[in-house]
């Protein structure tokens, strides 16, 4: 199985960024150990601040990798570009953010990913993206028509 995770903007500095959001680990500590507690799965972590860098992984991923779990940090919210990508694509992708985002302001309560993905959690943490991998290895995977 291939998966791939993409951050998107600002998710380099986690550990040190709004940590009472966001908590205190960087996510390549926390993507290590990702990798050995699943070392049958090959795991790729892309990152950019870039949006169109985040469209063109999803364009290079989208039809190799098996399953994406994409974090498009503050593009959420604004970028029609992503959600088109997610929408063009092959692989099924499922949204995760940190924190959650219905529970804060009112900008961060639109999604143009949501309504693109498989499915979407917010608010549980960096333990978002092991469930979203977890989700995506059981097979149960419907692609929602859009
Ligand atoms: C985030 C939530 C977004 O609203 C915010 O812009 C981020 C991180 C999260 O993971 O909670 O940068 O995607």
């Amino acid at each position: 199985m291939k998966i791939a995770i993409i951050n998107g903007p600002n998710l380099n500095l986690l550990g040190k960024r709004e940590t009472g959001i966001y908590g205190n680990m960087p996510f390549e500590a926390y993507f290590n150990e990702l990798q050995k507690k699943y070392p049958a799965v090959n795991l790729h972590y892309y990152q950019s601040n870039v949006e169109g860098e985040l469209v063109n992984e999803l364009q290079r991923l989208g039809y190799e990798y098996d399953g994406i779990i994409l974090n498009p940090a503050a593009y959420t919210h604004t970028s029609v570009a992503i959600g088109d990508a997610i929408a063009a694509i092959q692989t099924p992708v499922v949204e995760v953010h940190i924190s959650n985002v219905h529970a804060r302001e009112d900008f961060r309560k639109l999604s143009h990913v949501s309504g693109k993905s498989v499915g979407s959690i917010f608010g549980l943490g960096l333990q978002g993206y092991e469930l979203a991998l977890q989700y995506l290895l059981s097979g149960a995977v419907l692609k929602v028509p859009v």
